[in-house]
């Protein structure tokens, strides 16, 4: 029943977003999943329990454990989840001094030994990581990009959905910029039930989606005590990788390295992509309200005095 000929996904960092990245591949058949993680032992023990998990889902995955960073080679996605993740009362920008030295490391070794991949980054703080990683590997940007976006607009969906007591498939939107409370949620781009989010909600209603939005992944760190969001995180990056597998060319508000559009240059921002065999097959430029587009460069901004912080 395993399948050698499936891709093969390399995931670093086995903690609670990694293992359910990997889990989600696995007993979705979707591809050969290789775990990573510096504590060998956790990884061996989220390889067992996930490859049984295949065994009784009937999957053709096979889950094993990369020895050392040579065994990402012929990877054909690797997504990045290792670092640490943020306590009560911190920020995601908190977390640059460790994950962004981890960061650095594992795009040395990802250059030197899976130069073909497509390589998702999910650590936090997600959009300089994702800078880090493009520039340290040298890869082309279609190569490199960020997950956030999709944990950002399913929160939105969610909260949106429940508020206007419709299902969530009937919400459209867009989450755009960073991953951080500055994010931008463009009006304009809200539909619920094909109605624009002006007619469906008040201006108070869209203002408190938003803001439980922005608070979201603080909401569940705070709740947790010891520990970030994970069943949202590893989705969205199981969601890329399908996309990547499947070449479907599916839309994620993505963080990529802006060359130009939205009048933008030199800075990782979520915008709406096409995932594909190819990685970023399009980055789609959506017509943005005067306020949307000032907040997007405003983000811009932001990012660019972090960068300088690096
Ligand atoms: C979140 O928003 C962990 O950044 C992640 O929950």
């Amino acid at each position: 029943m395993f399948n050698a000929d499936l891709e093969k996904v390399s995931v670093i960092g086995t903690g609670n977003v990694g293992s359910t990245c990997a889990f989600l591949l696995a007993v979705n058949s979707l591809a050969n999943i290789m775990l990573f993680d510096k504590f060998e032992n956790i990884a061996e023990a989220k390889a067992l329990d996930i490859g049984q998990s295949s065994v009784a889902t009937d999957s053709s995955s096979i889950v094993s454990v990369g020895k050392s960073m040579v065994d990402l080679k012929d990877s054909k996605v690797v997504v990045i989840t290792a670092g640490i993740s943020r306590k009560p009362g911190m920020s995601r920008q908190d977390l640059i001094k460790t994950n962004g030295a981890i960061a650095k490391e594992l795009a040395a070794d990802i250059k030197e030994n899976a130069p073909q991949a497509i390589v998702i980054v999910v650590s936090n703080p997600l959009d300089l990581l994702t800078w880090i990683v493009l520039k340290e590997t040298g890869f082309e940007r279609r190569k490199v990009f960020g997950m956030a976006g999709v944990v950002d607009n399913s929160r939105f969906k969610f909260f949106t959905a429940k508020k206007a007591g419709k299902s969530a498939r009937k919400i459209k939107s867009h989450v755009l910029g960073m991953h951080s409370d500055e994010m931008v949620i463009p009006t304009e781009h809200i539909f619920v039930d094909d109605e624009a989010a002006s007619v469906a909600l008040s201006e108070s209603e869209i203002k408190e989606l938003k803001e439980s939005t922005k608070n979201g992944g603080a909401q569940i760190v705070k709740l947790l005590g010891n520990g970030s969001a994970y069943y949202m995180p590893g989705t969205g990056a199981y969601l890329m990788c399908k996309s990547i597998i499947e070449d479907s060319r599916a839309v994620f508000d993505t963080c990529v390295n802006l060359d130009g559009e939205y009048g933008l240059k030199d800075v990782c921002l979520g915008v709406p992509v096409k995932i594909g065999d190819k990685g970023i097959e399009e980055i789609i430029e959506l017509d943005l309200s005067p306020d949307s587009d000032n907040k997007l460069k405003e983000n811009a901004k932001l990012f660019s005095e972090q960068l300088k912080l690096l």
